[in-house]
C-alpha cells in the first residue's frame, strides 16, 4: 500500500506541536543538565523527556518504521532500508539552557533514503517549517517561494566563529574569504534553525564542519523543496546515516561557493 506522506507530515506536525507544549511547560520546573562528550555538549531531562515522547507517538501509529533519534532512547539503526524517522527532541539545547529560545524540534522522515518529510518547530517563536517532498515549504500556513538567486555579495551566510579561526576541522584560510566578500554573517547556534532558515530565504547559505543526521535530516527536504542545494563542503552528497560537514544554500551561490573558495583543484 502506497504510503501517505501528507498524513505522515500532519502527524510529524503535530507531535512537534504538543512536544513544544511539554518543552514550554518545562520552563516553570527546574531543569537537570549533564554534559556529554566535553563539558559544552549539553544534554537535559528535557532533550530525553522530548525524544521519548516522540518516540512513543511514532512507535505506537508505525510500529515497522525504524526511529533514529539523537538521544539513543530508541533502537540503533543501521540501514535506511524502509521509513526512517531523524530526530533531535531539542536543536540547540545550548541556546536552550541559557536563552530559553532559538532551539527547535526536528524531524526528518527519510524512505528507501529519500527524504519525504521535513518539520521543523521554532518552539518559542511558534514557526512551524514543513514540508513533504515534490509539494513544497511551508511556514506554518504559507507557502515558501523558490529561493531568489542573491549575488555573494549581498548574501547573509551563517557560520559560526569556530570554523574562522583556528579548529580541527578546516584551514580557516579557506573560509575567511567568503567571510570578507558576503554582506555579513550569522549564527544562531541551532542547525535545524539555520536550515529552516535557508529555506525560507532569511539566510542564503549555511556552512559547518560537523553535523549528525538529526541535525539536518528535516531541513534538507525543506531546502530542496524550495530549489536550494544541500551537500557537504566538497559538493557531495551526504551520507544520512553519519557525521558530515553542510553546506546548504541557494543553488548559484552554493556553487560559486563551491568553484572559487572550496574545491580542492
Ligand atoms: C547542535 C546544534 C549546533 C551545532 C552542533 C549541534 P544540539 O545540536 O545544532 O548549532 O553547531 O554541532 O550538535 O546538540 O543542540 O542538538
Ligand atoms: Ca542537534
Ligand atoms: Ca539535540
Amino acid at each position: 500500500m502506497a504510503i501517505n506522506w501528507d498524513e505522515i507530515r500532519d502527524q510529524a506536525v503535530k507531535w512537534a506541536n504538543e512536544a513544544g507544549d511539554v518543552i514550554r511547560e518545562s520552563f516553570e520546573k527546574e531543569l537537570t543538565v549533564e554534559t556529554k562528550s566535553n563539558a559544552d555538549d549539553l544534554v537535559t531531562n528535557m532533550d530525553r523527556e522530548v525524544e521519548e515522547y516522540l518516540i512513543n507517538q511514532i512507535k505506537e501509529t508505525h510500529p515497522e518504521h525504524q526511529i533514529l533519534g539523537e538521544e539513543g532512547v530508541g533502537e540503533e539503526v543501521t540501514s535506511l532500508e524502509g521509513t526512517v524517522w531523524i530526530i533531535d527532541p531539542i536543536d540547540g539545547t545550548m541556546n536552550f539552557v541559557h536563552q530559553q529560545t532559538n532551539f527547535a524540534i526536528s524531524i526528518g522522515v527519510y524512505h528507501e533514503g529519500v527524504g519525504m518529510v521535513g518539520v521543523i518547530y521554532n518552539v518559542i517563536y511558534d514557526e512551524m517549517f514543513h514540508a513533504v517532498k515534490g509539494k513544497g515549504a511551508y511556514l506554518n500556513n504559507v507557502k515558501l517561494p523558490d529561493l531568489e538567486e542573491v549575488p555573494i555579495e549581498k548574501s547573509i551566510i551563517a557560520i559560526n566563529a569556530t570554523w574562522i579561526t583556528r579548529n580541527k576541522r578546516i584551514d580557516p584560510a579557506r573560509l575567511i574569504p567568503v567571510v570578507d566578500r558576503c554582506r555579513g554573517t550569522r549564527s544562531y547556534g541551532s542547525a535545524a534553525i539555520e536550515l529552516a532558515f535557508v529555506a525560507a530565504g532569511r539566510l542564503d547559505a549555511y556552512i559547518t564542519m560537523r553535523l549528525s543526521p538529526w541535525d539536518f535530516a528535516a531541513g534538507k527536504v525543506l531546502i530542496e523543496e524550495v530549489g536550494g542545494r544541500v551537500t557537504n563542503l566538497d559538493g557531495d552528497p551526504l551520507d544520512m546515516l553519519g557525521r558530515n560537514s553542510i553546506f546548504a544554500g541557494k543553488a548559484d551561490l552554493h556553487q560559486l561557493i563551491l568553484d572559487e573558495y572550496l574545491s580542492n583543484d
